[in-house]
């Protein structure tokens, strides 16, 4: 389908940022990168049209009312948490990224998704990878116990990292879904550059969103994570494709979150739990216990919060180690949450409450290596640091939520009833909100005491269990 028009050109392709130049040079005078331009050879790929799916060229302006609703089919993969992330399972003719870690379990999820499309009658799965040989593939499978049934039959592998052949071969058996793992592997014959170079794989993700668009299948790409959490490759994927997935947690504890930074068919907000085990990725039973660590009683620096990930409350356990530091600037280290969000809190309980830390080294940490962005998580965290500089852990059964603000000020979070309700199943009786909050009309869940709190200092007060009575006066003076 692709013309080749013209002869063989080269270019000089920055690798950071894909703007591409006729001659070599240091530094890129797009992005500023030094050393990152690779010759690569080009032949014109034939100009291409992609119309998003179900929509169709409109000429005259069409009052929004009267436009045609767009006839998104779907095929529900039966796999409950990923169908809820994806906003009901998987569209026909849809682009879709799912971005993780090395090791992290993207194939794992993927040769499950494909045995779900093969056993629910989405017709038969393309695997091509380019990472593995079909043996492995097929190693895998059996370890997942998908070797009986439609999987079986239904899974056609191919170890191929070609993107022309592996459309042809799409092509030709019509597929209800392709997965090409990964697009760092994927290349494309005309292009000269390296598997993974920026060239490769753009024209890779063109080519599969033609096969998409065009011939209405589904098309998964693998795509990995580099270090600082940003998909390998150029960032024009991530605006290319209909949906990005991102599998999260760490890789040697069990719990895998699954989560859509970007859906053109449904929402970003909803998040997938699951735990890698011997079968594969299993779905949590109950998502909103799932980050709780198991330790007994409260411990010092550990605070419970009700956070909300979409519409569904997930209680996490912050965990903060505070110790003297040595001399010169303390370390800092925050994993699962921003490190700048902890630093404006360290900053904050010192002017505000009088909990100086500045020379204290911090160590902050989310349980179950969990990420959560929301504000809500501020006085949470604000709490964990002063029970582990105050050695005193947090009564019994509580859990903490609220915003706090540069003065110090305690601002509500949303969605507060229904994530108290869900800290009430799970057993917590007591819960530090802020003060704004009993303003808003909702009832506390039975049985829970709400204790709205005015200032980051009641809040501590309120939270942390009584100093002993000869500690008071030296507490005090932190
Ligand atoms: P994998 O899907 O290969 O990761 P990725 O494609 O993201 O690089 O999975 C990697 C890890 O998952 C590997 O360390 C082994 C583990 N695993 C299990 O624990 N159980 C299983 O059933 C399978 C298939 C893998
Ligand atoms: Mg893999």
């Amino acid at each position: 389908m692709t013309r080749v028009t013209g002869r063989p050109q080269s270019r000089f392709v920055c690798q950071a940022c894909a703007e591409s130049f006729l001659r070599w040079e240091g530094q890129c005078r797009a992005c500023g990168a030094w050393n990152t331009l690779v010759e690569t050879v080009v032949r014109e790929p034939a100009r291409r049209k992609a119309a998003p799916a179900g929509s169709r060229q409109l000429d005259e302006p069409t009052a929004l009312g009267a436009v045609h609703e767009p006839a998104v089919p779907r095929q529900a993969i039966g796999i409950g948490e990923l169908d809820r992330v994806l906003g009901g399972g998987l569209v026909r003719g849809s682009l879709v990224l799912v971005g993780g870690e090395p090791g992290i379990g993207k194939s794992t999820l993927l040769l499950q998704v494909a045995a779900g499309i093969a056993t629910a009658g989405g017709g038969s799965v393309l695997y091509a990878t380019g990472e593995e040989s079909a043996a492995q593939v097929r190693l895998r499978a059996a370890r997942l116990g998908l070797l009986d049934g439609a999987p079986a039959e239904g899974i056609r592998v191919v170890a191929e990292a070609e993107v022309g052949r592996i459309m042809e071969i799409a092509r030709s058996e019509r597929p209800g879904l392709v997965v090409v793992d990964s697009i760092q592997t994927a290349t494309v014959d005309e292009l000269d550059g390296p598997a993974g170079s920026v060239g490769q794989v753009r024209e890779s993700a063109l080519r599969l969103m033609d096969l998409a668009k065009g011939e209405g299948i589904a098309v998964v790409l693998v795509g990995h994570v580099t270090k600082d959490g940003s998909l390998a490759g150029p960032k024009t994927l991530e605006h290319l494709v209909d949906a990005v997935l991102s599998i999260e947690g760490e890789r040697y504890a069990a719990l895998r979150l699954v989560r859509a930074s970007k859906n053109r068919f449904g929402s970003t907000e909803e998040v997938g739990v699951f735990e890698m085990g011997e079968g594969g990725l299993a779905e949590v039973a109950d998502p909103a216990r799932a980050f709780l660590a198991e330790h007994d009683g409260p411990a010092p620096g550990s605070v419970i919060a009700p956070t909300l990930e979409g519409s569904r409350p997930i209680l996490v356990e912050v965990q903060a180690l505070v110790a003297p530091g040595a001399v010169g600037s303390p370390r800092r280290t925050a994993s699962g949450v921003d490190p700048n969000r902890v630093a404006l809190l360290l900053a904050v309980l010192g002017r505000r409450a009088g909990i100086g830390l500045a020379s204290h080294d911090v160590y902050l940490n989310l349980a179950g290596g969990l990420t959560v962005g929301e504000p809500g998580l501020d006085l949470p965290i604000a709490i964990a640091l002063a029970s582990s500089l105050r050695d005193r852990p947090v009564q019994d059964r509580t859990v903490a939520i609220g915003e706090v603000g540069l003065l110090g000020e305690l601002r509500p979070v949303s969605g507060l009833e229904r994530r108290l309700r869900e800290a009430a199943r799970l057993g917590f009786d007591r819960a530090i909100v802020p003060r704004a909050t009993r303003d808003a009309s909702w009832t506390p869940p039975v049985g829970m005491e709400v204790i709205a709190v005015g200032s980051l200092g009641e809040a501590v007060e309120r939270a942390l269990v009584a100093a002993p009575a000869r500690e008071a006066s030296a507490s005090a003076r932190c």
